[in-house]
């Protein structure tokens, strides 16, 4: 085993009406508050006037910041920074998935640190600090939520890159599944999706790390077990509850400690499907799986066996890639790229874009040559 730190500051409260507390949880870090969400999912599944109501009970004065897309991007980090740093405000509430949690973490940052946005997410500047953060998660997929890690997208100068910071970690988040009931079937699936990945790039990290190998093993099966359910019954809420456990537990520490690092190349190789084309993360996911299985097939045999055998209890490497592949077909996810339908699909682009960014993973590293055989065997 590697040597490692573990370390998880963020309090979760997790389960039906857990937000009934957040007004308390608020007061006792200010009443200046910003409120950061997405684009109007909170306001149509009721979460927005929960929160609102727990906000006029305490009287906190409150800023909103709406509109971070999916796959957020630079530019609303800074101009929500630049709200947060005029109305000095003291703690900030993030609430949707992983777009919005993530652009707030950033934008914590900044206000503590009077910063800009890109020079966080580029490490140039020595953080003091960040602003409180609570999240609000509506969406089960990233782990974001209990977790120091932010990705945020630059067009200027083409990157969605990840940037992580002990002081990242939210101080609270709330978790309740019947949140996530109003999430639609494609972006559940996406969910599903996401959370297996984290599981799995962990699992491709560097170092002998046994009792984290099985816990993977265990995460990936509630996966198995439930989000087909869950795919079939979109508002159970033991199904959403299940899931939404097993996405946070996937990238929260569980699945990394005693490895040096994760992998993390096939999230290299997605994030600029995302950054080009706008694919949903956890589609891109499904797509280039399988593919960078299949390419690793030849060189780490006995680890894809190992993981078919906590998995799915098989032993044959190559069966357990065309399990993950079915899988993910069987979530409703893609797994070619062409099923999406993007026009104007550019090959030679997205080459371009990896090659330039070094797509690659921190254990696994990729030739020039190799992209093309990666993009062919999922195109
Ligand atoms: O914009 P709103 O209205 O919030 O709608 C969102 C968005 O359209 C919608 N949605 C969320 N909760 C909903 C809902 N719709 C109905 N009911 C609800 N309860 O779902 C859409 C997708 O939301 P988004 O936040 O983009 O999804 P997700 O949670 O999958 O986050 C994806 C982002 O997280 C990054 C990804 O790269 C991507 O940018 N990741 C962050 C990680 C981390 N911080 O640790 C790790 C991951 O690997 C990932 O890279
Ligand atoms: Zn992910």
């Amino acid at each position: 085993m590697k040597n490692f730190v573990a370390y998880n500051p963020t309090s979760v409260y997790f389960g039906k009406g857990v937000v009934n507390q957040l007004g308390e949880v608020v007061s006792k870090l200010g009443l200046k508050v910003l409120l950061i969400y997405g684009k109007g999912s909170i306001k149509k599944n009721g979460v927005y006037n929960d929160i609102q109501s727990q906000l006029k009970q305490i009287n906190a004065k409150v800023w909103e910041y709406e509109g971070i897309k999916s796959n957020p991007i630079v530019e609303d980090v800074d101009a929500a920074a630049k709200m947060g740093i005029e109305n000095q405000i003291d703690v900030i509430i993030a609430a949707g998935g992983g777009s919005v949690i993530d652009s707030a973490k950033i934008i914590a940052v900044c206000i503590a640190n009077k910063s800009k946005g890109w020079d966080v997410m580029k490490n140039k500047i020595t953080i003091s600090g960040a602003i409180p953060l609570i999240g609000i998660l509506t969406l089960a997929a990233t782990g974001t939520e209990m977790n120091p890690v932010a990705v945020v997208q630059n067009h200027e100068t083409e990157e969605k890159i990840g940037f992580g910071h002990p002081s990242m970690f939210p101080k609270h988040s709330f978790l309740d599944p019947q949140y996530t009931a109003s999430v639609p079937a494609n972006y559940t699936s996406y969910g599903i999706v996401d959370l297996i990945a984290h599981s799995l790039e962990n699992y491709f990290g560097d170092g002998d790390a046994t009792l984290t190998d099985r816990f993977v093993g265990a995460i990936i099966q509630e996966a198995i077990e439930y989000g087909p359910k869950l795919m079939n019954d979109l508002t159970n809420y033991e199904y959403r509850s299940k899931i939404m456990w097993a996405a946070t537990n996937a990238l929260n520490g569980v699945t990394g400690n005693g490895r040096v690092t994760g992998d993390w190349g096939v999230h290299g190789l997605g994030h600029v499907l995302s950054l080009l084309y706008d694919v949903p993360h956890g589609a891109s996911l499904s797509i280039i799986y399988p593919a960078w299985l299949k390419f690793h097939l030849p060189l780490i045999p006995e680890r894809i066996a190992l993981l078919g055998k906590y998995v799915f209890n098989i032993n044959s490497p190559e069966e357990t890639i065309t399990r993950f592949e079915l899988l993910f077909k069987q979530l409703g996810s893609p797994v070619r790229l062409s099923e999406l339908k993007i026009p104007n699909i550019n090959n030679e682009e997205i080459i371009r874009v990896w090659i330039k960014n070094k797509a690659q993973g921190a254990y696994f590293k990729f030739k020039p040559e190799d992209y093309t055989t990666l993009l062919q065997a999922f195109e």
